[in-house]
Order: C-alpha cells, then structure tokens, then sequence
C-alpha cells in the first residue's frame, strides 16, 4: 500500500518508550511512523511500513519502499527511489536522480554525487540554475553495502551484493559481489550475500566461510552456484 504524506493529517504522540514521533495517515488504516522534525515533501511517498528518523530530508517525487528505515539527517534529492527493506543510516547524502535498490545498505555519512564537473556560476559570473546542468545518479543495485563516509561518485552502477568500504571514493562501477577499498576504490575481494569475504577453493570457485555458500566465477561475473 502506498502512502503520500499529507502534513495536514500528521498528529504528535509518543512511542512506547516516551519519545515523540509523528504518525501521518491517509485514512483510518494506513499510519506511517516518523520521527519529529521530519521534512518530508507533499510530493513525496513513503510506504506504509517504513520508518524515518528526526531532522531527515526528502524531497518532492523521492520514495521510500515498506520496510525501509532512514536515520537522523539524512538527505534523499527530488525523484530519489529507494527500495524495500533498505538501512540508510545517519547523515546519509543522496542526490537525484539516484536509485536504491531493495535490501541496500547505506553507511553514516555516505554521499551520493549528482554533478561530474560541478560549477555553482556561468563564465559571466551569473548563477547556474537547474537547465544550466546535466545530472548524472548512481544505481545501487539489490543487497549492496555502502560503508560509513563511502563517497560514490555519479555516474556509476553498484552490482548487486558488493561492499564498499567504509571511507573508499568509487569512481568506476562495481561488479556484484565484488569488496572494494581506498581513494579511488580497488577491488580487494569479493563478499557473499551473508556479507562475509568469500574464501576461493579452487580457480573460479569460492565458498562463504559463514554460510557454507559456494560462488562461481563466470563470464558474466560472480555467481551462487545455487540461486
Ligand atoms: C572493507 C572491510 C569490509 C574489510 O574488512 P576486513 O576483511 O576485516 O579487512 P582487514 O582488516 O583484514 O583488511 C584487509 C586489507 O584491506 C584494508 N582495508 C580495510 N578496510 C579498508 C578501508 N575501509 N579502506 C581502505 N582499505 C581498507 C586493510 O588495511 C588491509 O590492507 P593490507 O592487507 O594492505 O593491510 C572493512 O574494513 C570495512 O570498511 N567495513 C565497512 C564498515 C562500515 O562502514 N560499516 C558501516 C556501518 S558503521
């Protein structure tokens, strides 16, 4: 079910353990938890089922899938998407026209770019206003991990189930399942689903030392063997 905010249904109480949370709905039925402090746009749709924490930004035309929880200051630019089940943590920076896919890990402070050559004047001195630029997003695709203060700079494509390191500045797409690291991000491994670096048992083959997984280097990239 799908909510749109309307601020003129939001009413004040408090949790069940005495902080002050707001709760918009649309109807008797549908009632969405949110923190105080929240700015979210008329325009904007955030699914019944997630939470979003105090001083959080979304724009106009931004979403935000059931099961989803976004942290305290965070930032999502008009026509963000962000998918189910997702962890946006704290200070969070994500610039249109990004999407998130459903599962994705977003680490405190991470940011996502939206302007490669970024200028705030004309040669003339003038302003540059929104038809004075070319956005480029980033898409992050199923299960990914972005860590902590992780600056992925637009445009790129994060594969499904890759890490980023906490701290890297990634600069080229990201194969799925593939650890990177540093300034710029090289890739330093490769992780499973389970999120624990994959252990290799032959050439091409490679097994999850936590899950028992096992992964297969193909021609199209890393795969489970069981999927
Ligand atoms: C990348 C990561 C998963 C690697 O963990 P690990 O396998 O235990 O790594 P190790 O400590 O064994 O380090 C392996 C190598 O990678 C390097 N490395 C580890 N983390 C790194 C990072 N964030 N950036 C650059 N290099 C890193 C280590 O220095 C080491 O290099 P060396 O072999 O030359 O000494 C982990 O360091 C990381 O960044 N996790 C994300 C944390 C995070 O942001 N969480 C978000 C919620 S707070």
């Amino acid at each position: 079910m799908r909510l749109q905010l309307k601020y003129s249904l939001r009413t004040t109480t408090s949790d069940e353990m005495g902080r002050e949370i707001t709760l918009v709905s649309q109807g008797l039925d549908a009632m969405q938890r949110l923190g105080v402090n929240v700015e979210i746009s008329r325009d904007a749709h955030v699914d019944v089922g997630a939470v979003i924490w105090n001083g959080t930004c979304i724009r106009e035309g931004a979403s935000v899938s059931a099961g989803t929880s976004i942290g305290r200051n965070a930032y999502l630019g008009p026509g963000v998407k962000i998918g189910k089940n997702c962890k946006i943590q704290n200070g969070a920076l994500i610039y249109e026209p990004t999407t998130i896919g459903d599962g994705v890990f977003i680490g405190p402070s991470a940011i996502f770019t939206n302007d490669q050559y970024p200028r705030a004047i004309l040669p003339d001195g003038t302003p540059k206003t929104e038809a004075d630029w070319r956005k480029v997003g980033v898409t992050v695709n199923e299960g990914a991990s972005v860590g902590a203060g992780a600056i992925c700079v637009a445009p790129l494509i994060l594969g499904r189930w890759c890490m980023i390191a906490a701290g890297s500045v990634v600069t080229n797409d990201v194969p799925p399942f593939a650890l990177v690291a540093g300034v710029p991000a090289r890739q330093i491994g490769w992780v499973g689903k389970y999120g624990a670096k994959l252990t290799e048992t032959a050439e091409g083959f490679f097994v999850c030392p936590e899950s028992g997984e096992s992964y297969e280097l193909t021609q199209e990239g890393l795969k489970p063997i069981h999927e």
